[in-house]
């Protein structure tokens, strides 16, 4: 299948002034989260929601960003102990939701969204704020799992679980590339 590139898309931070009706996912909560919270939220400074939309002005995805923070626990514990680092918890940037139309899944706009939430964590640290780690929960149920989806783009999982949600990290100082 075809992979799109970055300038096959725009990007726009959701408003009022946009038509989300045709959106669809097989994952109806996330279907319902932007029909009816993202906005919501955003007006309430709680989260930002960006919009992918293909050059011809069909919504593909979206992803919800918030900040947030992650706790040190088991190995991260040491490893930052070991660097001298005693916090409980260090600074982080969430994806709190993430969504591809059914009819553009596999084409890469996944990778692009994580990529771009990558870069905004950078952005966040080199010119405003600390930003350690980017960070999501991955919803697993028996139909989807996007573990694996994570995984390849460099997440590691905090916690293991078996089923429900997988708190999952990556670590902005590791070996991780801009690729928008
Ligand atoms: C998870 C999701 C965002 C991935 O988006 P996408 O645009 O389809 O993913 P990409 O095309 O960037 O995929 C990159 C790679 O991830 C892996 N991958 C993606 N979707 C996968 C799936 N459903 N199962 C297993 N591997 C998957 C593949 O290795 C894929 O590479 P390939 O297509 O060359 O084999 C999309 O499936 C989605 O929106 N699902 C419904 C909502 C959801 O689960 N959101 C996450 C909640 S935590």
């Amino acid at each position: 299948m075809k992979k799109l590139i970055v300038n096959d898309l725009k990007i726009e931070r959701i408003s009022e002034n946009h038509n989300l009706k045709e959106f669809k996912s097989y994952e109806q909560e996330l279907t319902n989260f932007l029909m009816e919270d993202a906005l919501n939220n955003q007006n309430h400074r709680i989260s930002v929601t960006y919009l992918w939309f293909l050059n011809t002005g069909e919504l593909v995805g979206y992803v919800t960003l918030l900040n947030d923070r992650i706790n040190l626990e088991g190995d991260l514990k040491d490893i930052f102990r070991q660097k001298g680092i005693q916090y409980h918890s260090l600074p982080a940037l969430k994806i709190g939701r993430l969504c591809v139309d059914d009819r553009f899944l596999r084409k890469g706009i996944g990778t692009m969204m994580i990529d771009f939430s990558i870069k905004v964590a950078f952005h966040i640290f080199e010119k405003y704020s600390g930003c350690r780690f980017v960070v999501l929960d991955a919803k697993r149920n028996a139909t989807n799992d996007p573990i694996h989806f994570y995984k390849k783009l460099g997440f590691k999982e905090l916690k293991e679980r078996k089923k429900g949600t997988t708190p999952m990290y990556l670590d902005l100082a590791n070996n991780v590339k801009f690729r928008v």
